[in-house]
């Protein structure tokens, strides 16, 4: 038998996977295995000998090894992980060399160099076993300012056993929309212009193995933790092989320098199905990434005013809303857009964040009492990054703005070059004054247009002055909101406590955005909110149960104008919102599990309390199904011995068409586990655009 010589080896692992790492010599490491949590005493160079793949006619003599950082010189037959230039402009082409390793008990840093050119390259691994993510970043040093064009975050291999990869796109009011596309030879490119986030690009990827679904065989998956876009290739090489590269958008790094460091890569696999992945980025995002304020305290109810007046704000008016937001169990009520400046329409003002005196002549404590009278906390509108050609800040700093002077506008604004220490100062000085002048308990944080162009110094910048006011202001919470869910990643999300998931306020739509971003995001940081009766970006009327049971599934709240509530819907509304805070104790810390629904009408999902002891179940019928009766409802995660008592909670709803006696529309059940996952539940028909909730207790 021949063994390779001159190998190293490196294992992360924890309960459910392991990671392998080895090399060659000096060689860049390669990632050789990763999937389920191998044998102890594994002999790892005998993995690295058995992996050794064949060659034949019309090949080099040797396979070129798929590193974390491929490098062109090396005759790689796909993309470097690397693109470098020197001052004058001159390809970089690197060769590194190991120079040492920092290895600790669930981590590793991996050190080479290229003496010839000056360069150090590092790359980093961390398992974090509570959660099951691996956090991967690279950096790179050079002893002369280089420019890089493309810096990888370290390369994963794609799985061979694997037919497609699910990737997301959007559009405002249409976020975390799936493209599923076939691994086929060559490269499938994400690379985002917008310099944000964006709805167009959210930055994650889904590899299931052949066979897998949401709640069975095994996949992987990946999210690049950067809000300031990203570049995703996922490339199968003429040999077969597959390889996946992550970090800042192509142009992105506009300066030259001599340190440079990808965003954290968050890769995850899973032996439980897509679910199993998605649990990992909710827990890891609630537990790892979030940065709550201090003092913790429960997500209130959110009462948000935009839909209900928008910018003709008036005291009285407002102080009737906010009541009547109370008295239906709102716990924070949130002045939007409108209070600042001159603006009475979305043309003018961004940058001069004063108190408009039109609007409020005493400034906005009269407000800010009442709502407390009230028994609500208070929270406000910003959108800090942005300036209007009509405000005063433009007459004063024309200087300030990114891009040319006659670029094209985007919502009638510009964006604030706040990388430049003067802006940040200003925008530092405004946000601090309102935040140290007034009690306000939570900031809403806007970003309404892409930028002129990328910059990545831009959201650099951004963080830096997030993380300032943190520092300022330990006990506000921000949500990151950009025309809804434009911004939204794991980065931005480590400095902000919730994202508005969408302008959609339709609960169709809302289903099935918050059942695709539940693929990363937690219920605590996701928010939702019951909209007006006929909603004002779809135009579509929709029942009081079905907005609110939607709002319900994740960070609830209200924003229409309640004065528009019939006594029954107010009711409905009352009795939901009393059942989100009567169960927020433990659905804050749920994993949301997507279910497999046998009928594609029907979009589903069950929240599993952190200790199993319940659940509960959501089952939105989006439109009329093809067949008459409901398919059953097959549940997963559940404890394939135990019995649970199930109660269909909202059974009055059954309408009236439904004739017949299903067991649930009259009792609650004790069912086992093993049956409901397998067989399912059988529901009682109801109308489309309506949802079921069903709850289950461990006995
Ligand atoms: C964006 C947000 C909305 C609202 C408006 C205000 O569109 O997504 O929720 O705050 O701005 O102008």
């Amino acid at each position: 038998m021949s063994r390779i010589t001159g190998i190293r080896c490196w294992a992360l692992q924890d309960q459910r996977q392991s990671l392998i790492l080895a090399a060659q010599g000096t060689d860049l490491a390669e990632i050789i295995y990763w999937g389920p949590r191998l044998p102890d005493g594994t002999d790892l160079e005998m993995l690295v000998a058995a992996a050794r793949m064949d060659v034949t006619g019309g090949m080099l003599d040797a396979v070129p090894p798929l590193s974390i950082c491929p490098e062109a010189r090396r005759t790689f037959p796909g993309q470097p992980g690397l693109s470098l230039t020197d001052s004058t402009g001159k390809a970089l082409l690197p060769r590194f060399a190991f120079d040492r390793a920092e290895e600790g008990d669930l981590s590793l840093i991996l050190h080479y160099h290229d003496a010839d050119n000056g360069l150090h390259y590092q790359a980093g691994f961390a398992l974090t076993p509570t959660t099951g993510m691996i956090r991967a970043q690279a950096s790179l040093a050079s002893e002369q300012p280089i420019s890089v064009n493309w810096l990888s975050a370290p390369v994963f291999p794609g799985p061979q056993n694997s037919h497609e990869m699910i990737d997301f796109h959007g559009r405002w009011i249409g976020e975390f929309q799936t493209s599923r596309t076939p691994w086929s030879a060559g490269a499938r490119l994400r690379d985002n212009p917008t310099g944000r986030t964006g709805h167009e690009y959210f930055p994650g990827l889904i590899v299931p193995c052949t066979g897998a679904t949401n709640s069975q065989g095994s996949a992987y998956a990946f999210h690049y933790g950067w809000s300031g876009g990203h570049k995703m290739l996922a490339e199968e090489l003429p040999d077969g092989r597959r390889q996946i590269q992550w970090g800042h958008a192509t142009g992105s790094r506009r300066t030259p320098g001599i340190k440079f460091e990808t965003a954290p890569l968050y890769a995850v696999f899973s032996d439980q199905g897509i679910n199993g992945c998605a649990v990992a980025f909710q827990r890891h995002m609630r537990d790892e990434i979030l940065q709550p304020p201090a003092p913790a305290r429960p997500r209130p109810v959110h009462y948000n005013c935009w839909e209900a007046v928008y910018f003709d704000h008036d005291h009285a008016t407002l102080c009737d809303i906010a009541s009547r937001a109370a008295a239906l169990g709102a716990e924070r009520f949130v002045l939007d857009d409108g209070w600042f400046g001159k603006r009475d329409d979305d043309t003018s003002s961004l940058g001069d964040w004063t108190i408009d005196a039109r609007k409020y002549p005493d400034g906005l404590m009269p407000l800010i009492d009442h709502v407390h009278a009230e028994g609500m906390t208070f929270g406000i509108w910003f959108e800090p990054e942005m300036i209007n050609p009509d405000s005063d800040l433009f007459q004063t700093h024309p200087d300030w703005v990114m891009g040319d002077p006659d670029q094209v506008l985007g919502r009638q604004q510009m964006v604030l070059n706040i990388a430049l220490p003067e802006v940040q100062a200003y925008l530092y000085e405004r946000i601090s004054a309102g935040l140290s002048d007034h009690p306000i308990d939570y900031v809403k944080w806007d970003h309404n247009r892409v930028l002129p162009e990328p910059d990545s110094a831009q959201a650099e910048a951004i963080y830096a002055l997030f993380d300032r006011l943190r520092a300022g202001f330990p006990s506000v919470e921000f949500e990151s909101c950009s025309s809804g869910g434009g911004r939204i990643d794991f980065g931005i999300l480590s400095r902000t406590h919730r994202v508005w998931l969408s302008d959609s306020n339709d609960p169709l739509e809302r289903l099935r955005i918050q059942h695709e971003a539940a693929l990363f995001l937690p219920m605590v940081v996701t928010g939702s909110h019951v909209g007006p009766r006929q909603c004002h970006t779809s135009g579509r009327i929709t029942d009081i149960r079905l907005r609110a049971w939607v709002a319900a599934q994740r960070h609830m709240g209200f924003e229409m104008d309640p004065r528009e509530l019939t006594v029954d819907e107010a009711k409905v509304l009352r009795d939901v919102t009393n059942w989100w805070k009567d169960n927020r104790h433990w659905t804050e810390r749920a994993d949301i599990l997507r279910l497999d629904s046998d009928d594609p009408t029907v979009i589903a999902e069950l929240q599993r309390a952190e200790d199993g002891s319940r659940f509960v179940a959501f089952a939105g019928l989006s439109e009329t199904s093809a067949q008459i009766l409901p398919r059953p409802l097959r549940l997963t995660g559940l404890d394939a011995d135990a019995t649970y008592d199930i109660r269909l909670l909202n059974r009055d709803d059954a309408p009236g068409l439904s004739r017949g006696s299903p067991l649930l529309k009259t009792e609650t059940a004790p069912l086992s586990g093993q049956y409901m996952m397998h067989q399912g539940i059988t529901l009682p028909w109801t109308f489309p655009q309506s949802i079921w909730v069903i709850e289950g207790t461990r006995l």
